[in-house]
């Protein structure tokens, strides 16, 4: 066990999830009052921005808003950027790092697994992350405190970047301030590296940050309080408000942390036929799928197919309206960093014979608060012991590790990202 699972934030699990989510249902639709006249509204909505950005895509016209991180340090990002940024809820923001670091960086990570012998320890743990979805057996190395993750944590553009992106979320509301957008906390996660002549059949559309929860606790439900009032027309996806509040059933795919974007930084050449990330780059579809399980051809213990413990399934029988919509990311070269809001539906899609190396570190976007301030420190404490982050299986692969970097190797704010200031 990891030094501070027991210490984790979650909210207690219900006794019978059936029970409690029909009982929620019963609740929400009455909240609601007309849940299927709503509903109707929503998916109406819903089908006119799909079949926007189908027409975009279809022709020739981007989906996936780019930046350059320059603009985004000098101040200069375009406001057409911006507005797109916030229509489509993601962003690839292009040269956060250079080529040639993010390369090194590359390079590096092999070094660090191979020196210390990772082939011959490592044992594929099925931890069911991805229980419930269609995957191939991904890639993906817990490795947590390579030289590479903690300097690109560190970076000061990436610090900008995560401002930047931490600034399109509205922080104060009701008279409160939710969290910090200028000032980081480290959210450490592992690293994928996907060889050439993969053939894997991808990763189905999902949400991440809680299934069930979303219903069912009390602070999603304030999340939410628009859509399950029945006023979507108010809901907005980028309001603050209630989300550092969430705290999920624990689980092995619970995130301690809020996260205003998911995130990964290229540490390779990646094309949109190799397999790469797609989202349905509509933040508002959430309420879609919040809706969609509480109509009456669903039954009353079902939540379309949410289960705890596994990640939100996007299913064709129930959200065929929305999955039109997924769209690859654009090509993206090593220092490219890519991100998107946190309640975003996003699949992996498949590829056979995968030309080039699929490299990433994943490294989101989770400004200060009391939730994510609490969460690093405790992961502070699991780097300086070499041991998986508590959110993570406890597999703790880089205990005695040669090349870990130590406590007195980071800058300031790397430091001050894990509570270790
Ligand atoms: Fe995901």
């Amino acid at each position: 066990m990891s030094p501070s699972t027991a210490t984790r934030r979650s909210s207690p699990i219900p006794e019978d999830f059936p029970v409690a989510i029909a009982a929620a249902k019963a609740d929400l639709r009455a909240r609601i009052g007309d849940y299927a006249g709503v509903f109707a509204a929503v998916e109406a909505d819903m089908r006119a921005k799909v079949a926007s950005i189908v027409a975009e895509r279809e022709a020739g016209q981007p989906i996936w808003p780019v930046v350059q991180a320059q603009d985004i340090v000098d101040g200069t990002v375009p406001a057409a950027t911006v507005a797109a940024i916030r229509k489509r809820g993601c962003a690839v923001v292009k040269q956060t790092f250079t080529r040639g670091r993010a390369e090194k960086w590359d390079a590096e990570l092999v070094d660090y697994v191979e020196e210390n012998h990772f082939d011959e320890k490592y044992q594929y743990l099925d931890d069911g992350v991805f229980g419930g979805l269609a995957a191939a057996r991904p890639s993906i190395f817990p490795i947590y405190w390579s030289k590479p993750q903690m300097e690109a944590r560190e970076d000061p553009t990436m610090a900008a970047t995560r401002r930047f992106l931490n600034g399109f979320w509205k922080n104060e509301s009701m008279g409160r301030v939710w969290f910090d957008p200028d000032r980081d906390t480290a959210y450490p996660d592992r690293v994928r590296r996907r060889a050439p002549g993969t053939t894997s059949s991808g990763l189905s559309a999902h949400t991440d940050s809680g299934s069930v929860e979303r219903w069912l606790l009390p602070a999603y439900q304030q999340v939410f309080r628009h859509v399950f009032d029945g006023r979507f027309a108010e809901y907005d996806p980028w309001d603050g408000a209630f989300r550092t509040e969430v705290d999920e059933y624990a689980s092995t795919v619970m995130c301690s942390a809020f996260r205003t974007f998911q995130g990964w930084t290229a540490l390779s050449d990646m094309h949109p036929e190799d397999g790469v990330l797609h989202v349905i780059p509509i933040p508002e579809a959430m309420a879609y799928l919040l809706l969609r399980a509480l109509q009456d051809d669903v039954d009353d213990t079902d939540l379309c197919g949410a289960a705890n413990g596994e990640s939100l399934p996007i299913d064709g029988r129930y959200h065929s309206v929305l999955l039109p919509a997924l769209s690859p990311i654009p090509s993206v070269e090593p220092g490219d960093t890519v991100w998107w809001h946190g309640d975003m539906i996003h699949s992996v899609g498949p590829v056979t014979d995968q030309q080039g190396w699929g490299n990433v570190m994943y490294i989101p976007a989770s400004p200060d608060c009391p939730k994510n301030a609490d969460y690093a420190r405790r992961c502070g404490e699991a780097f300086v012991a070499g041991v998986s982050p508590s959110d993570f299986a406890p597999e703790d692969y880089e205990v005695g590790w040669l090349g870990r970097p130590t406590v007195a190797e980071l800058s300031d704010l790397g430091r001050e990202q894990l509570g270790l200031g």
